[in-house]
């Protein structure tokens, strides 16, 4: 038996959340592609999720050996189709929660929260600071991590802290905002590194302005953008003082399209696949996107997605990322 079947065998004795082995990723992804996860493990609760170490520890595993992925709701990544031999993490309902601090604009979430969710919460109580999120389908684990942001706003306009679980250690710990290195698109958070709740300070305003607003967002997402399925929203990082999806647009490129993956004509940034796709055809368009634009205007894209997985580059020689 393989050392990650022991350990899935070890999380099944120990832990109240679900355990799989060979599950596909695909159905929890919102591009619905890629292959199976060694180990899927949804942790029920934050205690079960910090049994992980003492897991891996139990079967002779030196954690830091073990890859990790943090699946969130899935919503910017593309899994290989060679699937994840490792560990894949997927927060339980148990970690979906959200609490209000009572006299104060503070809340408290769990990371499988989701944003959408959140910033109708939030609105109920007539706090602002969440409104742009209202249309990103994400986690607010995966948003912290992400820093996920939409319309000028960011997580890191309202995060204050976020309790984070290292894998290495098995440790909990609160982490200040101010220590995430929180910028575009960015954290210094990494899949060893697994967000369970996270603390927001919001701003009590007018509720028929924030609702004005996250309507006005949510408007905006139906024209410019496809829906949330078949895609992982923007593909590319916006460069400095430009938008990836004008540049992509500007080099001719909407409905340009790879084997069944296709950049979408209502919105050059979003590819979405077809029914027919698969996760290397998603690749390969991202890369044949970042060729022609770097060629037409000397602009190299850096990708907002993330792949998860192996995957075949122009070149040939086989990639994990
Ligand atoms: N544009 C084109 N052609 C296109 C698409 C856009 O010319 O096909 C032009 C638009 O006309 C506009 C500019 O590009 O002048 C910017 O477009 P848009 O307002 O759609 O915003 P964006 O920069 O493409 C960013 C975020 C989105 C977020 C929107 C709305 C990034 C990479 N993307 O998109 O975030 O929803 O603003 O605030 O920062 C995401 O991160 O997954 C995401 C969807």
């Amino acid at each position: 038996m393989s050392a990650l079947s022991t350990l899935a065998r070890r999380l099944e004795e120990i832990a109240a959340g679900r355990v799989f082995t060979g599950r596909s990723l695909a159905p929890l992804t919102t591009y619905r592609l890629g292959g199976a996860a060694a180990v899927l493990f949804e942790p029920a609760s934050r205690d079960d999720l910090s049994l992980l170490t003492r897991a891996m520890r139990d079967v002779g595993l030196e954690p830091s050996h073990v890859p990790v992925l943090v699946v969130g709701r899935g919503s910017n990544m593309v899994v290989s189709d060679g699937g994840f031999d490792g560990l894949a993490v997927r927060m339980g309902q148990g970690l979906a929660w959200i609490e209000g601090v009572a006299g104060s604009p503070r809340v408290e979430a769990g990371a499988a929260t989701s944003m959408p969710l959140l910033a109708n919460w939030a609105a109920r109580r007539a706090l602002s600071g969440l409104e742009f999120t209202v249309g990103i389908p994400g986690s607010v684990g995966g948003g912290v991590r992400m820093n996920a942001g939409a319309h000028a706003g960011c997580i890191a306009d309202t995060l204050v802290s976020a309790e984070v679980y290292d894998v290495d250690s098995g440790a909990i710990s609160t982490r200040p905002a101010s220590s995430l290195q929180l910028g575009y698109r960015h954290s210094s958070l990494g899949d060893r590194e697994i967000v369970v709740a996270a603390t927001f300070e919001l701003t009590p305003d007018d509720q028929a302005a924030i609702k004005a607003r996250m309507e006005s967002y949510r408007r905006h997402r139906a024209d410019t953008q496809p829906g949330a399925l078949q895609n992982a929203g923007s593909t590319f990082k916006n460069p400095p003082g430009d938008s990836a999806g004008r540049l992509v647009d500007a080099a001719g490129l909407k409905g340009h399209r790879v084997g069944g993956a296709a950049v979408s004509e209502l919105h050059a940034n979003f590819f979405v696949a077809g029914d027919d796709a698969t996760a290397q055809d998603v690749f390969d368009l991202v890369q044949d996107v970042q060729r022609r634009v770097k060629e037409r205007f000397g602009v190299e894209l850096e990708p907002e997605v993330r792949f998860v997985g192996p995957f075949v580059p122009a070149t040939d020689e086989v990639t994990s990322r």
